[in-house]
């Protein structure tokens, strides 16, 4: 299974996965309005277990997640949203969800210092409730009532992402002290291990090297015979 980010050309495919897979579906430019919007965030699962045989092939896709960042936060809070999330009936219970979830959580801090993530969901929803709550310890804000279209009621629900800050923070410094304890090891090198290569403008250049040499050009390579002539005149 390969996760990777949603391409403009899956839009049909995830399209045609939400109408199979969700009661609330979109407009095709929706969608395309994330990609291009927050191309970050919206991933996509796709089974490589039997690869594409032909260019023409498209490729399968069991999953998606569709997500943005909240345009005018009425919190003030810079904030992601996840609109759409699904998985193929033959693709469940695999943690395929968990993945496309996480993935899009942590680029919604990379890429947007995003400080959490909220979602709808229908309070029916036992499979998707227990995703968001008990594997992703999503928490429960309030209850929209008569949020969906049929009249049933949403959860609005919202994760704290600071520990996803917290994790890249701690990653970076990590980094940053074994890059320092590289460079502690590398000063005991000699001037000549340090040398990057090539000198560069006039200092330390051999003159005979830079010795200009005549070459023939046009003419004298018989470019005139490729010339054509006037036979015109004869
Ligand atoms: C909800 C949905 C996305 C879950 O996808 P999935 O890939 O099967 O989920 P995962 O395999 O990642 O499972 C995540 C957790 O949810 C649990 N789970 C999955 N399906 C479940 C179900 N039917 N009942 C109870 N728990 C379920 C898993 O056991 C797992 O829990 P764990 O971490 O304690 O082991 C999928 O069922 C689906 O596409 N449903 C229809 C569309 C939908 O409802 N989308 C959500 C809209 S808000």
């Amino acid at each position: 299974m390969d996760i990777r980010l949603l391409r403009p050309s899956d839009i049909p495919l995830i399209q045609h996965a939400n109408l199979e897979n969700l009661p609330e579906n979109y407009f095709l430019k929706y969608y395309l309005y994330h990609a291009l919007s927050w191309p970050q965030l919206s991933f996509v699962a796709v089974d490589v277990s039997r690869p594409a045989k032909t260019p023409y092939d498209y490729p399968k896709i069991v999953g998606y997640v569709l997500a943005k960042m909240e345009e005018e936060p009425t919190d003030g809070v810079q904030h992601g949203h996840i609109t759409s999330l699904s998985v193929m009936r033959t693709h469940r219970r695999l943690g395929i969800a968990e993945k496309l979830m996480r993935q899009s959580q942590q680029a919604m801090v990379e890429a947007f210092n995003a400080r959490y993530v909220s979602l709808h969901v229908r309070v029916s929803n036992q499979a998707a409730i227990h995703l968001y709550r008990n594997t992703l310890k999503f928490e429960t804000e309030k209850t929209e009532p008569k949020y969906y279209a049929d009249g049933e009621d949403a959860f609005c629900m919202k994760l704290d992402l600071d520990f996803i800050k917290q994790q890249i923070l701690e990653a970076e410094k990590a980094e940053d002290e074994q890059d320092k304890k590289k460079n502690n090891g590398s000063e005991e090198k000699t001037k000549e291990d340090q040398d990057e290569g090539e000198p560069v403008g006039d200092v330390g250049r051999d003159p005979e090297q830079d010795k200009k040499v005549k070459v023939k050009v046009g003419r004298g390579l018989g470019v005139g015979e490729l010339v054509e002539r006037d036979e015109s005149k004869h």
